[in-house]
């Protein structure tokens, strides 16, 4: 079999002179499916190799440039090499170092510039992932509740350890039938004693939240969420189901952790929190923190962190690379950027814009359509009805929706062919010629529904 793949190799070789598929037959040497992680592999043909990046541009190894809504998933929010964030990593790394494992002032001074955006956190720990911040918080929330059970909500991800690795089966899942979607491992690998403690609820399900503190309340820990979830198509809580949620876990001592690891410096300078007016005990925050330098965080409440310690019975919390230089002079100009300029705002105009003429090609093709979220990070649904959580995902148009994205992906217009992810903007999007963008918009929209007749 290995043989035959070879075989089958070289002969696409020989067959074009594109250097995708000499790039990747070379990387699957040396890498599972041939790439860095698992979400960068989109088949054979499609797996894409960047050659480099500028602005809201990816140029790929064969030349070809795309607009890129994808951004990394999400950690570009200036735009790629954006020079004030650049220079300001290059002074730090050239005149101070990159780490030392010591304390520099500069920890502080971005925890205060965090603390200026988000009044949700008073003290605050740096992290490497939003995987880690996730990690950071929940033992936080742990160490100060002194209970175990975490809850999470249904189509959100907190990250890659084994306890949040736990996701409804919904694409096996009947949406017109009486059973409950599945729980599910992401993959293999992941020992299912690491479920025992998560326990899963509904997006805006008032009765399925009451009957958790009726049963569990004091057990509960933490529960877990992102409010717009950046990984179901910014499907959004309501203000009353976030409201009641914020009640309930006041009332019985439970952490409610804002995981803002998308949204955080994205969807407003403080997150969805500042969308909602709604606070949590702990958030963490990663991608638009460092726009794409590997920088997060956890914080909250003071009286919470304050578990947080190397002292008898203090939470753990460290890592080599935690808050290195390279991380925070990128948090500290991307943070300053955010807060003194109107970037955000000029993401959210165009942001705005680009729905309006992806509108006018859904309506032209006569297609039911329904945007989620806010403009800097928006769902589209193929859908008459606002999904009010990831079950009704289930019943949207999502097949239309990749063919759809995969005919833009051809016309240049990078985008994750799956509706769960949301369109990201970008400070730098407001250089996209709109009447190109709504053009192929078009084009792709014409030759999707065409294989759905
Ligand atoms: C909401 C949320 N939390 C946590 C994570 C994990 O972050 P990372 O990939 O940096 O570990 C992600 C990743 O996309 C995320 O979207």
């Amino acid at each position: 079999m290995a043989l035959q793949n070879r075989i089958a190799e070289l002969l696409i070789l020989l067959m074009t002179n594109k250097r995708q598929p000499q790039l990747l037959a070379e990387a699957k040497r040396h890498m599972p499916q041939g790439v860095a992680e698992n979400y960068r592999y989109w088949g054979d043909d499609r797996t894409v190799f960047i050659e480099h990046a500028k602005g809201c541009t990816l140029t790929d190894c064969d030349s070809k440039t795309y607009v890129d809504f994808r951004l990394g998933y999400g950690p570009i929010i200036l735009g790629y090499r954006d020079d004030r964030v650049d220079q300001a990593v290059v002074r730090q790394i050239t005149e101070r170092g990159t780490l030392s494992g010591f304390a520099t002032e500069l920890d502080a001074e971005v925890v205060k510039q965090v603390k200026a955006l988000c009044p949700n956190v008073e003290k605050m720990r740096f992290a490497n992932s939003g995987t880690e911040a996730v990690m950071g918080a929940v033992r936080t929330a742990r160490g100060f509740t002194k209970r175990e059970r975490v809850v999470i909500v249904e189509g959100g991800f907190h990250g890659l350890y084994d306890e949040m690795m736990w996701k409804s089966d919904i694409e096996n899942w009947d949406p017109h039938g009486a059973q409950q979607p599945g729980v599910i491992p992401f993959g293999g690998g992941i020992p299912p004693r690491a479920r025992s403690l998560v326990d899963f609820i509904v997006l805006n399900d008032f009765n399925m939240l009451e009957r958790l503190f009726e049963e569990h309340h004091k057990e509960l820990a933490c529960i877990l969420l992102e409010p717009i979830i950046g990984n179901a198509g910014s499907i959004a809580a309501t203000q009353e189901w976030l409201q009641r949620l914020r009640e309930l876990c006041t009332e019985h001592g439970t952490m409610l952790i804002i995981d803002e690891v998308k949204s955080g410096f994205r969807v407003a300078k403080g997150g969805a929190q500042q969308l909602y007016g709604i606070y949590a005990d702990l958030s963490t925050y990663a991608k638009a923190m460092g726009n794409g330098y590997p920088v997060a965080g956890f914080g909250g409440r003071a009286d919470v962190m304050d578990v947080v310690g190397a002292f008898r019975g203090g939470v753990v919390h460290g890592g080599t690379y935690t808050g290195n230089l390279v991380a925070l002079s990128a948090a500290h100009e991307t943070l300053r950027i955010l807060t003194e300029t109107d970037a955000l705002q000029t993401i959210d105009r165009v942001g705005l814009q680009i729905q309006e003429l992806l509108g006018r090609v859904f309506t032209a093709a006569g297609i039911e359509f329904m945007f989620a979220g806010p403009p800097a990070m928006f769902g589209i649904h193929f859908t008459p009805t606002v999904p009010s959580n990831y079950r009704d995902w289930r019943i949207t148009n999502s097949d239309l929706y990749r063919d759809f994205a995969w005919k833009l992906i051809d016309y240049g217009v990078m985008l994750e062919p799956d509706s769960r992810e949301p369109w990201f903007l970008c400070e730098a999007h407001q250089e996209v010629d709109l009447g190109w963008l709504e053009e192929v918009a078009h084009r792709a929209m014409t030759e999707a529904c065409a294989m759905h007749r």
